[in-house]
């Protein structure tokens, strides 16, 4: 059973003893921990439940992923707002879709999303699949209907053999749906492996500095990783965001409940996903409002709003150091070469 929530920060509390700044620290004791609460990415990608990871479906889901087509008004790809060269986000405070409108929230990296028990900032979306059907309708995103997508697809011979190769068993590969599970394909391959805490965990001691192994002390001593656990570092479970002593207005906005407008619990009010920290270093700015621009004050801001301690400087930096040790090898992705449009492929629309 999962301890409630103080118990659970009492139990990591007690779990290890912090490293003063002069002592010497224990790499067997510290890798031992970090073990029991954490895993390495692994090094080749894992095909998600129902979804196959054959040549063709990942190639044509970085084709669909890339190709703004795929939205109303030609203008807007995946890309735009999960830029791969840039860890999979766009670095603004919320993104700018369809008719240059802003939505509600900041863009997550959609790397090492696979790992997550659920997308979004509010898990509404059980998987990558369920969630690439999502912003393509969205009005402030790609604000496009499946029906022009799949027309949009049929118009291109490109895409039929694509579609055909992708899904070789099937009578008639393009759909909506399958538009989706080659999307999810493709981001299934989106990991960043061999970061420096995972060669630490995996048996490197010189991998990480005494700072930074100092500041992962820290994360586990003080309760982060209460909330903050498994493969993803978060991703694996809700938690009420200001659990302890709410943050300002402009890092908590009244009008998003998060996790409230899926489950209509009034427990869930103000619930999101615990944010997940694998690339953290490279994916300001942070929370959901996206306010948030430098990771020191994105760490002081969830110690006294979930913890409801003032960390002080010194710990705040060695934790900081510790989360710049989540960077992994970043994707390389080729940008795929694009069908060109046929006579009768619908013209994008303002
Ligand atoms: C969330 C993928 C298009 C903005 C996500 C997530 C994934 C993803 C996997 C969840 C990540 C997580 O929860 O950790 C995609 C794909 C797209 C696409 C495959 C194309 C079909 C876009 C576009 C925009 C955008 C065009 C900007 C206009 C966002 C935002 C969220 C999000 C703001 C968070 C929304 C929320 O939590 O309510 N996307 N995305 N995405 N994406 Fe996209
Ligand atoms: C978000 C770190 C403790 C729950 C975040 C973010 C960081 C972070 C850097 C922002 C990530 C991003 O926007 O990409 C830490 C550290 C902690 C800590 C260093 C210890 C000092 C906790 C605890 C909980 C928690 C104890 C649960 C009680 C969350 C949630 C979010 C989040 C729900 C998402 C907030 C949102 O919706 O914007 N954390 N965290 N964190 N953390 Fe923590």
């Amino acid at each position: 059973m999962k301890p409630s929530l103080p118990a659970a920060i009492a139990l990591a509390v007690t779990a290890l003893p912090a490293f003063a700044q002069d002592e010497a620290i224990d790499n067997a004791t510290l890798r031992e921990d970090a073990q029991f609460y954490f895993e390495a990415i692994p090094t080749e990608p894992v095909a998600p439940e129902g979804n196959e990871l054959t040549p063709a479906r990942v190639d044509l889901g970085a084709m669909l992923f890339f190709d703004p087509r795929m939205s109303r008004s030609g203008l807007f790809s995946c890309q735009s707002c999960h830029n791969v060269g840039i860890a999979g986000v766009d670095g603004l405070e919320v993104s700018i879709g369809h008719g240059w409108q802003q939505g509600p929230r900041n863009a997550p990296t959609m790397l090492n999303a696979i790992f997550n028990i659920a997308q979004f900032w509010d898990g509404r979306a059980p998987d990558l699949a369920e969630q690439a059907k999502g912003p393509v309708q969205a009005g402030v995103e790609m604000n496009n209907t499946p029906e022009n997508v799949v027309a949009t697809l049929e118009s291109m011979p490109g895409y039929v053999e694509a579609f055909a190769a992708a899904f070789p068993a099937e009578e008639a590969p393009i759909s909506f749906d399958n538009f989706a599970v080659a999307i999810e394909a493709f981001e299934a391959t989106l990991i960043t492996p061999n970061s420096r805490f995972d060669q630490f965990l995996n048996g490197d001691d010189e991998a990480m500095t005494d700072q930074e192994k100092r500041g992962l002390a820290a994360f586990i001593n003080t309760g982060c990783v209460s909330c903050h656990a498994g493969i993803n570092f978060g991703g694996q479970d809700y938690f009420p965001f200001g659990l302890i002593e709410r943050p300002g207005g402009s890092v908590l906005p009244e009008g998003d409940r998060g996790r409230f407008e899926v489950t209509q619990t009034a427990d869930d009010e103000y619930v999101f996903r615990a944010a997940p920290l694998r690339n953290v270093a490279l994916t300001a700015p942070y929370f959901h409002s996206g306010v948030v621009w430098d990771l020191s004050e994105a760490v002081a801001v969830m110690s006294s709003s979930q913890l409801g301690t003032e960390m002080e400087e010194e710990q705040i930096e060695e934790i900081v150091a510790f989360l710049g040790t989540l960077t992994g090898e970043q994707p390389q992705v080729v940008h795929p070469i694009l069908p060109v449009r046929g006579s009768n492929t619908p013209k994008p629309q303002p």
